[in-house]
């Protein structure tokens, strides 16, 4: 046959709006975009279906090794490993109609950053999802910055990612800056994780100080000002050593606020935004005892007055990718949330939540389903922008001649009840139980593959492909100059 795969009949999203036709796919790419295509190998019928763009999932915490997770405390917490793998991943993502994901290598402070990736690397191999890496920057050391940076953008990493918060993970301003100018040398984008780190300290300690340790003060340690703050220093450090930049996880809008300001002014920043500031609320961590500490994330949840702005800021185009910040600690075992035991003060339970499957499903729900964006939208914001911002386009990211045939085959109408088991994650919970979705992916292609079919994922693990990025546009410093002196020249 012409082609190994037809997919045929659906109404296929292109980005600027729909168009009833097949797609023709060879080689794991798309070959062809036409009315009545011959038969392939393989036929998958989508009459009545929309056909979306895989999704890209730019944000994700899998296999991750932490000490303790992502929590307050510093000190000797012993090594785990996050307990979603490459494979569990893998499934659930396809479960939920995402095809690729930009995770995570991490650095520990006194350490360098080359041991982790070569495991990191074996890691991430073993699964069925196509992916890529941010690198964290927890220590930037001069043999670092000056001697590893320039090997991983080498490998074909092309993001670095720091943290203004967190005791064990926290950059100083010197830091900060020290790896901003490094990823203007080197032409990375830096992704950064914006809340105040002695602000939030303080508030913890005068809270534990006052007894107030329940899970629902998490949300008390770290209000708005702390992310309205460190984002608008981290887009002030960016723009004086004049490099691009994409703020993580915005919960509130007058973080987003701070991005639009900067992007008026001709900056390249960006902002990126997860479901659980569209639906998950600070009270949600106001439960009886543990209970709320499965919806403990940083920043944390707001308020439903607060997802209504954070949805206006995505339809203006300030937040223009939306991620799941996957990262799952199960409620029950030793090593998940209850790590410090489960009377531990908030301070010491992981912070992150699980998210892969429900992302697209949650935002096409409360997005397109409830009126507030297009479709065009959804597929800009969960496909076609991480793509584009981490230099995966045109590659991924769109439904095009010659990109890979990463598809989501997707029941607009289709009512469904969120349920952990329909997650397919490692995780034990899901914090987004019972809740009311329309709109249902019922198969997803990863690069021709049929990988899900009604709720049933089949892909052999180690097919996942890793996905190298040169230099792009996208990340290009603007060359806009205070005094036209370089402090940072590139090569
Ligand atoms: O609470 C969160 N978001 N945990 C994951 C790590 C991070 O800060 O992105
Ligand atoms: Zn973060
Ligand atoms: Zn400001
Ligand atoms: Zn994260």
């Amino acid at each position: 046959a012409e082609y190994d795969l037809v997919v045929r009949g659906g109404e296929v999203a292109t980005g600027f709006g729909t168009t009833r036709c097949d797609i023709g796919i060879k080689g794991g790419r798309i070959v062809a975009l036409a009315e009545n295509l011959a038969d392939g190998a393989q036929v998958l019928e989508a009459g009545g279906l929309l056909v979306l763009p895989g999704g890209i999932d730019s944000h994700c915490h899998i296999e991750e090794p932490s000490r303790g997770g992502y929590v307050g405390t510093a000190g000797d917490v012993p090594v785990t490993v996050n307990e979603e793998s490459f494979v569990t991943a893998s499934t659930s993502a396809f479960a939920g109609g995402t095809t690729s994901v930009v995770c995570f290598v991490p650095q520990w402070k006194g350490e360098g950053i080359l041991p982790r990736i070569a495991d990191y690397e074996q890691r991430a191999a073993k699964g069925m999802l196509d992916y890529s890496f941010h690198q964290i920057i927890t220590d930037p050391t001069e043999d670092v910055l000056q001697r590893e940076v320039p090997q991983i953008v080498a490998k074909g990493i092309r993001s670095l990612k720091v943290f203004l918060t967190y005791e064990p993970l926290h950059l100083s301003d010197e830091e900060y800056l020290k790896v901003l100018v490094t990823a203007r040398k080197n032409g990375c984008l830096v992704t950064v994780h914006c809340e105040n780190y002695a602000a939030i300290k303080w508030r913890t300690e005068a809270l534990l100080a006052a007894g107030l340790t329940a899970p629902k003060y998490h949300a008390w340690s770290r209000p708005p000002v702390v992310e309205r703050e460190a984002t608008h220093r981290a887009i002030a450090l960016a723009e004086l050593v004049d490099q691009p930049i994409q703020v993580f996880h915005v919960s509130c809008a007058e973080a987003a606020e701070e991005i639009a300001r900067a992007q008026h002014r001709g900056l390249k920043v960006w902002g990126e935004t997860c479901p659980q500031y569209l639906t998950l609320t600070a009270a949600d961590m106001d439960r009886p005892g543990f209970g709320g500490a499965a919806f403990m994330c940083s920043p944390s949840p707001r308020t439903t007055e607060e997802h209504a702005r954070v949805w206006e800021m995505i339809r203006r185009g300030t937040l223009d990718v939306v991620t799941s910040d996957h990262c799952g600690f199960s409620m029950g075992g030793e090593d998940g949330k209850a790590v410090s035991g489960r009377d531990a003060p908030f301070r010491d339970i992981p912070n992150g939540i699980p998210g892969l499957a429900a992302r697209l499903p949650i935002l096409f729900s409360e997005g397109v389903s409830k009126g507030r964006i297009t479709l065009d939208e959804f597929v800009r914001l969960t496909a076609t922008n991480p793509a584009r911002l981490m230099g995966l386009a045109p590659r991924k990211g769109m439904i095009a001649v010659g990109a890979d045939a990463d598809l989501a085959l997707w029941d607009p109408k289709k009512q469904v009840t969120l349920t952990n088991a329909l997650m397919q994650h490692a995780i034990d919970y899901t914090p987004y139980e019972g809740m009311q979705v329309t709109g249902w992916p019922v198969a997803t292609v990863r690069r021709g593959a049929v990988v899900m079919r009604d709720g049933k994922v089949q892909a052999e693990p180690g097919t996942g492909q890793f996905l190298a990025r040169g230099p792009y546009d996208y990340i290009r410093p603007r060359g806009v100059l205070e005094n036209g002196f370089d402090a940072a020249p590139m090569p």
